[in-house]
């Protein structure tokens, strides 16, 4: 089995939208080969359709939200939250309306994100695919980041990128961290885990240290645990104490991946800033939202520039062998191999 042109294994859930990007207009987004159309009802609740009139194959989003159904722009059938077709504008009285249904999707809203799940209906009652918990989004101490990666590479070389912190090297210029070293590597059922240490210039402990991000002099480097982890299909990472790191995949073919980017600066250092009253401790995490942007938009650019190469390499195919030397990167190949076994 080749790595760079394996499937996912659908039965998770995966990430197509962030939560504010869906209103009563209908929004096309992809994952694996499928146009999903996302849409808001009156009650906010979220409905995802696959995005195909069954009368002409055209795309649904290009239609509109009607009393809750959706309406087709070409000739106006509409459809329900199930998919099925309740209206055709023309039908006569000596015509029955046609038995066409389009798939409906199972979609939750969670951690300001949209998660679908297109696998097997079965495992999902079982309860044993769980949405990946991201328990910062909610909690008062983080202040988060999002970035969106959207690159034209095999999923594969994506998450080899966030396994192996040997890459710090690429963001030199950005100080994210230095001088990686791999010190564990443990494999489980659903998860790659990488421990290194390596060497961070940001200390989130003082109330001025977040100026640490716009200003290189304030630095200190100094030695920090770093952990990654494939926990299948998404990733997790934490910096010492001060910063945990998300990416949430979204793989929308062989070619093409888009993921999430969630970075949490930890406010856990401030006591003095729990006491105060939990409104205020709203404000300043809404208020402070995108503190990291410049940051992590400008690594995402370098570590896409450096996927999309590999990925035209190997389309190239240049017959050249390529050799590895962190264990990391043949553990994650495996566990993307194992995924697909365990379907
Ligand atoms: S193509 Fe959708 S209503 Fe005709
Ligand atoms: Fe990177």
């Amino acid at each position: 089995m080749d790595i760079r042109t394996c499937e996912i294994n659908l039965n998770h859930w995966y990430v197509v939208a962030q939560s504010t990007e869906i209103t009563t207009k209908p929004l096309e987004v992809q994952l694996w080969y499928h146009s999903i159309l996302l849409y808001r009802d009156s009650q906010g609740k979220i409905h995802g359709l696959e995005n195909r009139c069954p009368h002409r194959q055209v795309k649904l989003s290009e239609g509109q939200v009607v009393e809750n159904s959706l309406e087709c722009a070409y000739h106006g059938w509409q459809f329900n939250q199930e998919g099925i077709c309740t209206f055709i504008p023309y039908l006569s009285e000596k015509q029955a309306l046609p038995k066409c249904k389009i798939d409906s999707y199972t979609v939750q809203e969670g951690n300001g994100f949209i998660w679908i799940f297109l696998g097997d209906k079965q495992r999902l009652q079982s309860g044993t695919v769980q949405l990946m918990s991201i328990p910062e989004w909610e909690q008062l101490n983080y202040i988060g980041t999002v970035a969106v990666i959207d690159c034209q590479a095999h999923f594969s070389f994506l998450i080899e990128n966030l396994m192996d912190m040997y890459h710090g090297h690429l963001h030199n210029d950005y100080q994210a961290w230095t001088e990686a070293k791999l010190k564990e590597l443990i494999t489980t059922e659903n998860e790659v885990k990488g421990l290194y240490e390596a060497k961070s210039y940001y200390k989130i402990d003082k109330i001025w240290s977040i100026s640490q991000l716009f200003f290189p002099r304030f630095r200190v480097l100094h030695p920090e645990s770093l952990m990654v982890s494939y926990c299948y299909p998404h990733w997790r990472s934490t910096l010492g104490e001060d910063f945990t790191i998300y990416c949430l995949f979204c793989p929308i073919s062989r070619t093409h991946t888009k993921a999430y980017l969630i970075h949490f600066t930890s406010l856990n250092a401030f006591h003095r800033l729990h006491k105060l009253p939990q409104w205020f401790r709203q404000f300043i995490k809404d208020n402070l939202f995108g503190t990291a942007q410049t940051m992590l938009d400008g690594l995402v650019k370098q570590d896409i520039m450096m996927i999309e190469q590999e990925q035209k390499a190997y389309e190239q195919q240049l017959n050249k062998p390529t050799y590895e030397i962190n264990p990391t990167i043949a553990a994650v190949q495996k566990m993307i191999k194992k995924q697909l076994e365990s379907r």
